[in-house]
Formats: C-alpha cells, sequence, structure tokens
C-alpha cells in the first residue's frame, strides 16, 4: 500500500459551516489559489445545492484551479448531484462528493429511511454521480456511531456502483483514537472490494480529538484525510490540516507517510484564513497560534538560546513563519516593503502594490516600527477592499463615567460630504448608530471582534465585524492604534462590502484581486 496521503481541504465547504463565516465567490477563489500554493490534492469548494451564491463561488474556483482536484458536495439526491456537477464541470480534476447518513439515530429521526432504502439510495446516487465524471466520492455521515457490518455493506456497494473513495466521517467527534483506528480496520477487513477505492476519514472536534483520531486512522490504513486550516468547521471544528501535516512531518520516525503540501505556505494560508472569514486563531493553537513558537520561562529560554532543540520540535520557518529579518519603519522603501510582503507569502500586482505602500507609509510616519502583523492588516485592508459607497472622514466621541456617549461623524456618502450626531450606550454603539443612521443601513451586527494585533502602547487595534443584510454577510475590517476609528473603520468597510455584494450578488471570479 502507498504511503502517500491525500490531503482533502474542506475549508472551502465544511469550514465555511462554521458561524458567521460564509465567504462569497471572491473570498473563496483568493483562498482557493492559496490553497493550491500550499500543496493540497483536493479543494472541497462549497455545497452547491445550498443557494445560487455558492453554485457560482464553487464555479469561480473550478475554472480557475489548475493543480488540484475541485470538488463538490452533494446529498444523495439527483438535484443535488446536477448542481454539483453544474458547478464543476469546467475543473481540471472535478470529483462529486455525495453523502448520505448510515448510523442508526440518523437513518430513523432524520432520513426516516430504512437500512434498504439508504442501500439503494447510496448505490442510485454514486451511479448518478458516476455518469458525469469518474471521480466520485462517497460519505456515510455519522459512519463512526454506524453499525459496522452495515457500513462496510454501504461502501462496498457504493465502491461496486463506483465510487473512487469512500469517506468514513466522525461527524459528531464522538470517537475515540484507538476505536476510531479498530473501525477503519475493520472496514479495510471487511469491505471487499476497498483495494478499488481510496480509505478516507473525516473527523470532528468535539472532544478535542480530531487531530488524533486523523492519525490514529492513518495508522490503520486510511489514505486521504478531510482537514480545514485552523480547523475551523462546524461547531468544534474540524481535523486541522497543520496539525495532521505537521505531525507526519516531525514524527516522520513513527508515521511513514508523504503528503504534497509545502509546509512554508502553512502560515501564510492561516492567517489568509482568518483574514478573510474573521475568525482569529487562538493564541495556543498548535502550529500556527502566536505563541506557538514563543518561550516564555526563563529556563525555557536559557535552553533554546543553547540549543533550539531543547524545546523546540520544529521551528518557526519550517512553516512559514518569517525569522523577522527586516524591520520596516518609516524610512523604508518600496522594495523592502515588497521583499517584506513576499517574505510573509503575499505576491501582490504592481497596483495593489501602490496603494498598499502610500498605505503603509501613511501609518509608518505615526509608528516607530511596523511588525509583521501592521502589515498583515493592511494586507487585509486591501484585499477586502470594494469601491467605496461611504468613506470616513472624521470621527469624534465623547464618553466617559459621566458623559452620555455620543459620535460625532463626518461621511462621504457617494462622494457627497455629510455630517450628523448619535447616542449610544457606549462609544462604539453611538459611532455604529451615527453611522447607521446616515447611511440607512438595515443591516444587523452579527459579529464583533477586537484584536490588539502588536504589543506596547502604541499597539494597533484591528477590528473585525460581520454585518447581515437580507441573507447576504460582509465581512468588514478596520485597524488603528484607536479602537474606536478602528471599528468605525470596520463597520464602514462592512458597509461598503454589504452595498458590493447587494449590487453583485454572485461575485464573479473577475471581482477577485488574486
Ligand atoms: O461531518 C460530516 O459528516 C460531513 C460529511 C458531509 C462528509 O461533513
Ligand atoms: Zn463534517
Amino acid at each position: 500500500m502507498s504511503n502517500r496521503v491525500i490531503v482533502f481541504d474542506t475549508t472551502l465547504r465544511d469550514g465555511e459551516q462554521s458561524p458567521g463565516a460564509s465567504m462569497n465567490a471572491a473570498e473563496k477563489l483568493r483562498l482557493a489559489v492559496q490553497l493550491e500554493k500550499l500543496g493540497v490534492d483536493a479543494i472541497e469548494a462549497g455545497f452547491p445545492a445550498a443557494s445560487q451564491g455558492d453554485l457560482d463561488a464553487v464555479a469561480s474556483v473550478a475554472s480557475r484551479i489548475k493543480q488540484a482536484e475541485v470538488t463538490a458536495l452533494a446529498r444523495a439526491a439527483k438535484n443535488d448531484i446536477d448542481l454539483a456537477w453544474q458547478a464543476i464541470k469546467h475543473a481540471a480534476k472535478p470529483r462529486i462528493h455525495t453523502f448520505l447518513a448510515t448510523s442508526d439515530i440518523h437513518m430513523k429521526y432524520k432520513l426516516k429511511m430504512s437500512k434498504e432504502e439508504v442501500l439503494q439510495t447510496t448505490v442510485e446516487a454514486v451511479r448518478y454521480a458516476k455518469s458525469f465524471t469518474d471521480n466520485v466520492e462517497f460519505s456515510a455521515e455519522d459512519g463512526s456511531r454506524s453499525d459496522r457490518d452495515f457500513l462496510c455493506k454501504v461502501f462496498e456497494a457504493a465502491i461496486e456502483a463506483g465510487a473512487t473513495t469512500v469517506n468514513l466521517p466522525d461527524t459528531v467527534g464522538y470517537a475515540l483514537p484507538h476505536e476510531f483506528a479498530e473501525l477503519v480496520k475493520y472496514v479495510m477487513d471487511h469491505t471487499s472490494n476497498i483495494h478499488k477505492a481510496v480509505m478516507s476519514v473525516h473527523c470532528h472536534n468535539d472532544l478535542g480529538l480530531a487531530t488524533a483520531n486523523t492519525i490514529a486512522a492513518l495508522k490503520a490504513g486510511a489514505r486521504q484525510v478531510e482537514v480545514t486550516i485552523n480547523g475551523i468547521g462546524e461547531r468544534a471544528g474540524n481535523t486541522s490540516l497543520e496539525e495532521v501535516v505537521m505531525a507526519v512531518h516531525v514524527r516522520r520516525d513513527n508515521l511513514d507517510f508523504s503528503t504534497r503540501i509545502n509546509t512554508e505556505e502553512i502560515y501564510p494560508t492561516s492567517r489568509l484564513v482568518s483574514m478573510v472569514t474573521g475568525i482569529l486563531v487562538q493564541p495556543n493553537k498548535a502550529i500556527v497560534g502566536a505563541n506557538a513558537f514563543s518561550h516564555e520561562a526563563g529556563i525555557h529560554q536559557d535552553g533554546v538560546l543553547k540549543n533550539a532543540q531543547t524545546y523546540e520540535i520544529m521551528n518557526p520557518e519550517m512553516v512559514g513563519i518569517s525569522s523577522n529579518t527586516l524591520v520596516l519603519g518609516k524610512h523604508s522603501g518600496r522594495h523592502a516593503f515588497k521583499k517584506k510582503l513576499s517574505e510573509l507569502g503575499y505576491e501582490l500586482g504592481e497596483k495593489e502594490l501602490d496603494r498598499l505602500f502610500k498605505r503603509f507609509k501613511e501609518l509608518a510616519d505615526k509608528r516607530k516600527e511596523m511588525l509583521d502583523e501592521d502589515i498583515e492588516v493592511l494586507v487585509a485592508e486591501e484585499i477586502l477592499r470594494v469601491p467605496d459607497t461611504y468613506e470616513l472622514e472624521y470621527l469624534n466621541v465623547v464618553s466617559g463615567t459621566v458623559a452620555v456617549p455620543t459620535a460625532t461623524v463626518k461621511l462621504k456618502v457617494r462622494g457627497k460630504e455629510v455630517q450628523n450626531a448619535g447616542f449610544g450606550v457606549g462609544p462604539i454603539d453611538a459611532t455604529f448608530n451615527t453611522i447607521a443612521k446616515m447611511t440607512g443601513s438595515r443591516s444587523k451586527l452579527i459579529r464583533f471582534t477586537v484584536n490588539a494585533i502588536t504589543g506596547g502602547m502604541d499597539a494597533q487595534g484591528e477590528v473585525t465585524v460581520r454585518v447581515q443584510e437580507n441573507g447576504l454577510v460582509a465581512l468588514g475590517k478596520g485597524a488603528d492604534p484607536d479602537i474606536i476609528t478602528a471599528s468605525a473603520k470596520a463597520y464602514v468597510n462592512g458597509l461598503n462590502r454589504l452595498e458590493y455584494l447587494k449590487r453583485n450578488p454572485a461575485l464573479s471570479a473577475k471581482d477577485a484581486v488574486v
């Protein structure tokens, strides 16, 4: 059996199912391009039956990506499979991924189907998908809680009908590593035609065991892992790509597997996912968290200075975290700036670079030095740039223990200057209320997060908002040493993006500044 592990990335599908993480076509496309650079074998780009917007998004990914397979998810039903195929038919390497639940609880309460019906529907769905493409994956949803022999029967029938990959999901994150490994081995030993398909696993992290279960499954014979960047996904998330890949990489003494992942692209990809989804990475997250490579205790620092391997099992450069060779400040030129961007993993077009460099100079003027995080925020704002309907011209806020929080805002609305003032329960609420009044926005604020992106008293605050109106969700970001100004910038950016989405509900590939 080959030891090559197929990395199937589902950040754009299961990852997108994280609360508030929905992405539009331009965002998916930008991420897909980065995933391809990272070296994943398959990109699950979405669930086309979910909405026309998602179908268009998957189609734009399918027409752009050449090296990786592009996959679309479909329930085991003709209509879903038709839509999935419609979305990926122009891909260089298309794959249809169809699924049906096989556990007693799902069959009885959710599907209201007997075992025989599930078996028959599986066969029909795989055969139908196979009429479009040779590359068909079948997933037994809630597989880890299914009757083992029934699971094998379903996989056998799916392979017989033409499935080239069979996937065993631990849909609710219930399995334990030794038990999951036993199940994979059981399936491999009791599915007579399993040698004709790739055995895949897809784990959720409800008990924090997704990576452990995935590694255990590899040891037991699985050869495809379904993963997401930063482990984002439904509820507690999915198995994180970076954890599995680095476990295989660092522990090759014990894990004799190989992947096609370019590990130096892990960190830039992680940052991009966080930027696009607005989901921050916890500081202590393995591999990509801010503290993953920082040593706090004196004894540890002393050890690392004497020999890094005393406390480091891998070095930050291996995952693409730059060693900060180039520190930028207000005197830095365009060339150094471009080099820094490239060190951080961003290759931008000349026009984007010009705009960004101008903004870099403005910010560098206010600060002693520009850290990598400051630069990444500028990149984020550039990536999220759309034609401005609203521009923030001026903001003055009064608040404190005795004053009623009041904001005075001057905006340019479609090029025309307007000014207004309003109240709120706090300074940010007052600012947002005033901006909403001036723009006539009916959107709902569904997420608001503040992050201090650098340390020290002159740290920049980075604010991320998600605004929603009539089913459209837009992400806005803003950064500023003043947290209220950062919030106003993020809100205005979110409203601009919402306006843009209203005008272009199905953002097409050409809208992405890739
Ligand atoms: O968790 C799950 O079972 C899934 C399937 C659709 C593969 O996401
Ligand atoms: Zn899942």
